[in-house]
Order: structure tokens, then sequence, then C-alpha cells
């Protein structure tokens, strides 16, 4: 479907107004917090992030603070809503609704997830307009969001894996998507959309967890508090945040969000090829600053993703002439031994010194 060769424009609509009534949409514990209690717009109190746009927040990494570490740690990791942030202050209440084409149910609570068999993995997590910034400058976007190439952020996530959940519930034979639906509203209404199936029974990449932890720590209400999905090599809008619902369809997912949003588009009427599932490999100086003048030595740094759950990447070159010239970079020995075999869609950070 997607040919390397051709022109893709990744499109990711953030619409800049919003349905804000107070808890519309929001079942149970749940209730909206307004924006200025996440975070103080002048001086940001618990993160470094550039806010990109106020309300709903989003913020990405500063590229200097983020590649320091391997792991993001949690003020340093971009956030990407289309909402404002749900805030469930009865977490014990909390359960996420499982229907469509399974054969039993039970609610999904809290405190059945963190009994279940949990798993850690590492992955890195990337808005599909992570660099939208420098696309921007090539072809015009029609999007308030322009990011550079901070909207990515790599973290240990741990929970339970979404293979085990449906294993036991038991899944139809005609099932092919899972949707999965968040408790906040944007302006198309929640904010969701679905993956394959084959994704989650997939043995060879990291598995889908239903995640409660980032970082060893319960997930913070900005990164999906009490439980979020995460899909280790899909981009980011399929790891739904503060999560509602998962339906078992034969059809991929209808939400707005899902339909009109992260698609692959084509050629020059811009035809749409389908949602974005797998990255794409890409790879992004974070220091020194773009557009900087500089003298003598130099320590260029930034990361590289592979873009397939698979994956890993095994080579990074950095051209200092303009492209006439490739010289390799040394890549940074932070791989966890956990994912290698899977490959998450990081794979260090990767640094060369031009002296
Ligand atoms: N889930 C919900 N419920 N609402 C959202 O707005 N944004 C998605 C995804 N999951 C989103 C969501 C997008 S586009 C991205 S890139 C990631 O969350 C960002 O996750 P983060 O904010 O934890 O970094």
């Amino acid at each position: 479907m997607w040919n390397p060769d051709r022109r893709e424009v990744l499109q990711l609509g953030l619409g800049g107004a919003l349905a804000l009534a107070s808890g519309c949409g929001i079942r149970r514990a749940g209730s909206i917090v307004a924006p200025d209690e996440l975070h103080d717009r002048g001086s940001p109190p618990d993160h470094h992030l550039i806010e990109r746009l106020a309300d709903p927040f989003c913020g990405e990494g500063r590229l200097e603070r983020i590649v320091r570490s391997w792991i993001t740690p949690e003020p340093d990791f971009f956030v990407l809503n289309h909402g404002r942030v749900p805030v469930f202050d009865e977490p014990a209440r909390y359960a996420v609704e499982i229907f469509g084409h399974i054969t039993t149910t039970r609610p999904l609570t809290l405190a059945r997830l963190r009994s279940m068999p949990r798993t850690t993995v590492e992955a890195t997590l990337v808005c599909a307009g992570n660099r939208r910034r420098e696309h921007h400058a090539v072809q015009p976007i029609e999007d308030p969001v322009l990011w550079t190439g901070g909207a990515i952020g790599n973290a240990r996530w741990t929970g339970v894996r979404l293979v085990d959940v449906l294993e036991e519930i038991g899944v139809k034979n005609d099932a092919a998507h899972v949707w999965l639906e968040g408790h906040d509203t944007g302006v198309d209404g929640r904010f969701g959309g679905s993956i394959p199936i084959t994704r989650i029974y997939d043995r060879d990449a990291p598995p889908v967890l239903l995640a409660f932890e980032m970082n060893d720590r319960p997930l913070t209400p900005r990164h999906g508090f009490p439980v979020r999905a995460i899909v280790p090599g899909f981009i980011g809008a399929r790891s739904v945040k503060w999560l509602a619902r998962i339906l078992v369809a034969t059809r991929p997912s209808h939400n707005p969000f899902f339909l009109r949003n992260h698609h692959w588009r084509d050629g020059e009427g811009g035809i749409d090829q389908g949602p974005i599932y797998e990255l794409r490999t890409n790879a992004v100086i974070c220091t020194p600053a773009s557009g900087l003048a500089l003298r003598g030595p130099v320590t260029v740094s930034g990361y590289a993703i592979a873009g397939d759950p698979r994956a890993t990447i095994t080579r990074v070159e950095v051209s200092t002439d303009g492209g006439r010239r490739w010289r390799p970079a040394a890549l940074g020995k932070n791989v966890s031994p956990s994912c290698w075999r899977g490959g998450y869609l990081y794979d260090g950070w990767s640094m060369i010194d031009l002296t």
C-alpha cells in the first residue's frame, strides 16, 4: 500500500475548538479538570515541555533534554491530548468495558487488571506528526500543532498483555480488529481507533499492553491514568489513554478520529491510503539545535527509530556537508535486553563526535 518512492503526507488533524461541557461523555468516577490545573502556562511546575497547544494541552519534549536519557523521565515525555484530561477520583470504581465478538464478558476493573500476570515492556511512543514543522516548511499543513522532533519519548510500561485478556474472555473466529476508546471528549466526540487483531496475537513483536504504570510508577493523569493501551511500534495515536471501552469487531473502527486523522496520503490530490499503524524509520538530530552557526568540534546527538515493532536500528549515518559524505554514528548501548528480539521502534540514542 505504501510506496516509499512516492510522496506521503502524514495528516494529523487537531481541532482548535472543543466540546467542553463538564462531564460530557465521562461516566462513572470521571470528571473534567481544567487544563490550568494541569500546567501553569507561564512556568510549568511539573514538566519541561514546550507547549504547542494550550487547550487541550499538547507539549513536546525539549530535544536537548530528551536526548540525555534512554528512558524518558515523565516530566520530559511529550503530551498529546485531543480533549481535556479526565480525572478519576474513585479509581476503585473504574472498569474497562469489553464487548463485541467475544464469548464471555467480565468487567475489567483496575483491581482485576492489577491481579493478572503483569508484563513490563520498554517502548517508544511517537506522534505520527512528529517533525511536522519541517514537513510544513516543505509542504504547508493546516494544523495548529507544529511539532519539531520532540513528540517522542521512551518509557517502561507495565500492565497486562491484551492477548491474555482476549484469551481469557474468548474471541470469536471472525474477529479482525480491536477498537479502543478513551474517556476523553474532543471535537469529534470520544477519542478512539482500532488495531488489527493480528498485531495483538503477534508473538514476534513486543506485546500490546493495557498499561497502568509508566517508568515504575502509576500512570500520571496526562499519560492516561488509570489505564491506557500501549501498542509498541505503532503510531502513538493507537495507544489510547484513559481507556473506557474495548470492542472486538470484524471491521476497523468507525471513530471519527480514526477515520479522518493519521492516514497515509499519497499523490497530488492527497489520496487517502488508509490508517497509519506502523511507524517509519526515522532519525533526528537533537543537538546541536537546528539553525545554529557553529565553529570547531561538535558533537551531534540524536535518536533513530526503526519503524517496525520487530526491527532495530543497526546503523545511523551523519553528513556534515549537505549529504556528500556520510559517516557512521556510534550507537548508544542502551538497548533493553528484553526487547532486542522484538526490536522496539526505538533503538538507542546515536551519537557521533565529528572532531
Ligand atoms: N488517547 C486518548 N484517549 N486521547 C488522546 O487525545 N492521543 C493519542 C494517544 N492516545 C490521545 C490518546 C496520540 S495522537 C498520541 S501521539 C499519544 O496518545 C500520546 O501519548 P502521551 O500524551 O502519553 O505522550
